[in-house]
């Protein structure tokens, strides 16, 4: 068994698919952590009975990252899940978790790093259009890939059209990738007789 967090700030579609993926696993989901008192995110996780933690970041940036910082180390998760968590992640937060935390961003990177990626992609016609699920590290999108998949734009879809294939797309894997995530961490547990 391996913890995990998941932080979001919005809609929280991705939250709720990695949820139920791993209500059907040996390992823990233990709290939602959201940045916006309205996201819908919050909604889905007290439907689910998942815990949720709000940190509301107002006017001071500095003091909410140091109280998700402080609830991060007690909350102590194998793995920090970044699902639609729309704020960049202070070094000290990713220095302690070293190759622990995990984004999954709406673009085939390195093109398209940042806000707006569905948008920006659509709008160059050549451009191949997909999804990454990286290790999350100093830089905004540019951690190690532990995989990427391409929606399929050939038809000419229309922008709704593709942000349905693209979510369709993050919903079947992003559960997946982070299950077996927990399960690396949960055998590398079992050889230093952790479990
Ligand atoms: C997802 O499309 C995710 O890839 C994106 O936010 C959306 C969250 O949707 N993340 C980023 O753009 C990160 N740079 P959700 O709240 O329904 O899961």
């Amino acid at each position: 068994m391996a913890d995990c967090l998941v932080l979001a700030s919005g809609s929280g579609s991705n939250f709720e698919a990695i949820a139920l993926r791993l209500a059907n696993s040996p390992h823990r989901l233990l709290s939602l952590i959201c940045d916006r008192p309205e996201a819908f995110a919050i909604v889905r996780a007290e439907r689910l009975l998942v815990p949720v933690l709000r940190i509301s970041y107002g006017r001071r940036r500095e003091e909410a990252e140091s109280r998700l910082e402080r609830a991060l180390v007690s909350l102590a998760p194998d793995l920090i899940v970044l699902a639609g968590f729309m704020r960049i992640l202070p070094a000290a937060i990713i220095d302690r978790f070293p190759g622990r935390i995990v984004n999954i961003h709406p673009s085939l990177l390195p093109a398209y790093p940042g806000l707006s990626a569905i948008e920006r992609s659509y709008a160059d016609a050549g451009a191949p259009m997909g999804i990454s699920v990286h290790i999350v590290d100093h830089g905004v999108d540019t951690g190690p890939l532990l995989a990427q998949f391409e929606a399929d734009r050939t038809d000419g879809p229309s922008l709704p059209e593709m942000e349905e294939r693209i979510h369709t797309l993050e919903h079947r894997h992003y559960p997946h990738i982070v299950e077996e995530q927990l399960d690396i961490i949960d055998r590398e547990h079992g050889m230093r007789g952790l479990t």
